[in-house]
Order: structure tokens, then sequence, then C-alpha cells
């Protein structure tokens, strides 16, 4: 089997290494890729974003299975374009990738299958912000006010705060850009990511992790696209990850099917552990960042396969997933001033080593590896626990040079110490 992979961050890097050791895949590609990938797969320079530049290339490099990484594209309706050439595709309909494209869509149908999520409201009138905002947050009794940007954010459209001044101003910058801002009801209670290959009312769990969205210790400072992550979840009862994905994901994938927005992919939920159970935060339709990075490093049953199943209405007659037993943990090393406009073109050293994921990096002329993003790398440790998995990704992390760069020193610690509980 050719595999074709669409992306450049350390997800896609992880999902090729996956990919890698399924015996089924001969040969991979990748577009565009990062100068990590290329030592995986041919690399190939096309604007994932335009439907016809991805099947023109899965057709010129004879691709049996094309793997779309990232949300933009399938929200534009790459995967349709794919399938239509009569080529494999992983990942949803542009009608099903609403689930994560539209949050009135996705609301609707957690509505209508009887989910637990937030409450929300969407505010598209400047006029309106305030009396909204009094319905939300420590006015409304809550601990804090969730400020979202109603579209496609990366996780950085996202603010949580306490403060009221600081929700009403990045509401206010949000409506200024003409962005619609999403308020909602603040999820007490440790977060999970669990993401579930699902092919119709076929719905098959991988490991849950859990990921660190703000850029400092102890979660401090602003919202990122993720930090770092670690899986399984040493804290998370077994019955609570039953009841996740009987009573949350087969219902909303059973919703897709019964709506005509049959999803085919990978979809992902976002859940707070809330004194009253598991409660959506929110559904994306990809693998989530850098959370992938930690549970492939765990998968044992060959990727490929499993992905081509799911693509080709065959996912309910794959044997069970095979996991590698212990832990993973993720720590991502990001440019000076991510979140903010990041610091590029810095050279990296030690990062062409095993466990050291590529996100925003480019080759240069000269051969050195350099900077190109805000998340640059995303090192991955694996142990028997979590302090073992810790430690190999603190050690791995430390053998890596990029000046000016930042990460956390605590990702996974809660877990490890033991102190998060349901
Ligand atoms: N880890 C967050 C995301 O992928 O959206």
């Amino acid at each position: 089997m050719h595999v074709l992979v669409i992306g450049s961050g350390a997800r896609e890097h992880a999902l090729l290494l996956a990919l890698k050791r399924d015996p089924q895949v001969e040969t991979l590609s990748v577009a565009p890729g990062n100068a990590g990938t290329a030592a995986l797969a041919d690399q190939h320079d096309v604007d994932v974003t335009s439907a016809d530049a991805v099947v023109a290339l899965a057709r010129k490099v004879g691709a049996d299975l094309v793997v779309i990484g990232p949300e933009v594209p399938l929200v534009l309706g790459v995967a349709d374009a794919v399938r239509a050439a009569g080529i494999a595709c992983f990942g949803p309909s542009q009608d099903a990738a609403r689930i994560e494209g539209s949050k009135a869509f996705a609301k609707d149908v957690m509505s209508a299958a009887g989910v637990r999520t937030a409450t929300s409201e969407i505010v598209d009138n400047p006029g309106h912000l305030d009396a909204a905002l009094d319905r939300f947050g420590p006015a409304a009794g809550q601990r804090a006010w969730v400020v979202k940007d109603d579209g496609l954010a990366a996780g950085k459209g996202v603010v949580v705060t306490e403060d009221r001044a600081v929700a009403r101003a990045h509401a206010a910058g949000l409506l200024d850009e003409g962005h619609p801002v999403l308020l909602e009801s603040f999820l007490d209670g440790p977060e999970v990511s669990l993401f579930c290959v699902v092919d119709g009312e076929t719905v098959v769990p991988l490991l849950p992790a859990q990921d660190f969205k703000r850029v400092g210790d102890n979660d401090s400072g602003p919202n990122t696209g993720g930090m770092g992550a670690y899986s399984p979840l040493p804290w998370l009862p077994e019955e609570i990850l039953t009841q996740i994905v009987e009573e949350i994901v087969k219902p909303v994938a059973a919703e897709l099917v019964q709506r005509g927005s049959s999803f085919s992919g990978l979809l992902y939920a976002g859940l707070a552990i809330t004194s009253a159970g598991p409660s959506v935060v929110e559904f994306n339709c990809r693998f989530g960042d850098p959370e992938t990075q930690s549970v492939l490093a765990l998968l044992d049953s060959p990727l490929g396969q499993v992905l081509h199943a799911a693509a080709t209405g065959t996912l309910a007659d794959i044997a069970p997933l095979q996991w590698r037993p212990g832990s993973a943990v993720t720590v991502v090393i990001a440019a000076e001033n991510y979140p903010g406009r990041p610091r590029v073109g810095d050279v990296i050293t030690g990062s062409d080593t095993e466990g050291v994921l590529h996100a925003g990096t480019a080759r240069r002329d000269d051969g050195a590896v350099v900077s190109s993003g805000g998340r640059v790398l995303a090192v991955v440790g694996t142990g028997a626990d979590l302090a073992a998995a810790r430690s190999d990704a603190y050690a791995r992390v430390n053998s890596v040079r990029l000046p000016g760069s930042h990460f956390r020193s605590d990702i996974a610690l809660r877990a490890e110490r033991g102190e998060i509980t349901v």
C-alpha cells in the first residue's frame, strides 16, 4: 500500500512513523511535510487546502490511501474530492467535518444525541456583548469566562479567564475582526482527549490522552495549540471511558449517520470529567496535536490497515487494537515568543534523533535544520510508567538546542504524583 499523508506538523510525523511500522505499507509520501518527515516519506510542496492539487498529487504518487491530518482541508472538502477521484481517503466529508468547523452544528448534533456539553451562546453584535458576558463566567456563578473564536482557530482563539476585562477585550477583538464569538459555560474537572476511529456507526476508541493547552507551568499564561500530552490516563476509571464511548461518541456518530452526514475518519472528543460525569468541551474532526504523538507511540496494531479499513467502510471487521504496555509523554519545544508571533530561522541541533518529532522545521540549503513555526518540535518519551516516560522525554528534550526556545517542565507531573482525581 502507498500512503499519502497531508499535513506538516508533529502529528503528521507521528502518523508517518506509525504507518512505517505497518508491514502492508510499502511506501509513503507527505505534503508538504517538514525537515523531519523527509527521512520517512517523499515530500511534495503542494497547497493542501486545494482539492485539485491534493487529488493531482495522490494520482501522481499512485496513492492507495490518503490520510488528511489537519482540519482546514477537511472543512474545505478535500476528502470528498479524493474519494470522488476513486482513491480511499481517511478523513471526513466536508459535511461531517462541520462537527469541528461549525460550533452551531456541533451543538445541534450533541443536543439531538442527548450528550452533555457546555451551554453556549454566539455573539455577533458588539452591542450584545456585555449582557451576554453577564450570563456566563463568575457573573453567573461559574469559575471563569470561556471566550472562543466561533471559527477554526487552532486552539489559540480560546481565552479562559476569571477577569471580565480580559474576557471582554478578547471578545471585542474577535468581533472587530468580523469573527462571531462563542461564550461557553466553564466545565470544571480534568480534561480528556479521546480519539475514535469512526466509520458510520462503528466506533473504535484509541487510548485516552490529556493535553496541556496553556503555555506555562502550572497552567499559566495564554492558550496555545498544545504544549504537551501523555497517554494513557492512570486516573481515569475504565467505566468512565466506557461511558464516554457508549453514551457520547456512539450516539454522536449515530446522529451524524441519521442526518445524512455520516462520519468517516478520526472523531476527537474533548471532554471535561465534571462532578456530574463526562461533558463535551468540543469535537474535532481529525487527530489532535500533540496527543497523537503520545497515543501512536503506544500503538502496536498496523495503523495503515486500520485507517484503510475506516476509509473503505470495513472498520467493523478489524481485529481489536493492540497496545504496547507503559506510558508515553510528549513535550513540545516552542519558538521564542510563541504563542505570540514566533521567532523563526533559528538553527536547531540534536533534532535528528529518535523520539524527536518535527513540527515547525525546515531544511536550509546548507543542510541545517531551522525553526519555521511556533511549535517547533514534539519530543516523545516512553517508559514502563509515567515517571519513566517523563524522564525519557525530558532527557531527550535536554539534548536538543534551539536558541530562545521554551517548553513546559510539568507535562504529566500531576498525574505521575497521583494528584488528579475524578
Ligand atoms: N490538542 C488540541 C487539538 O489538537 O486541537
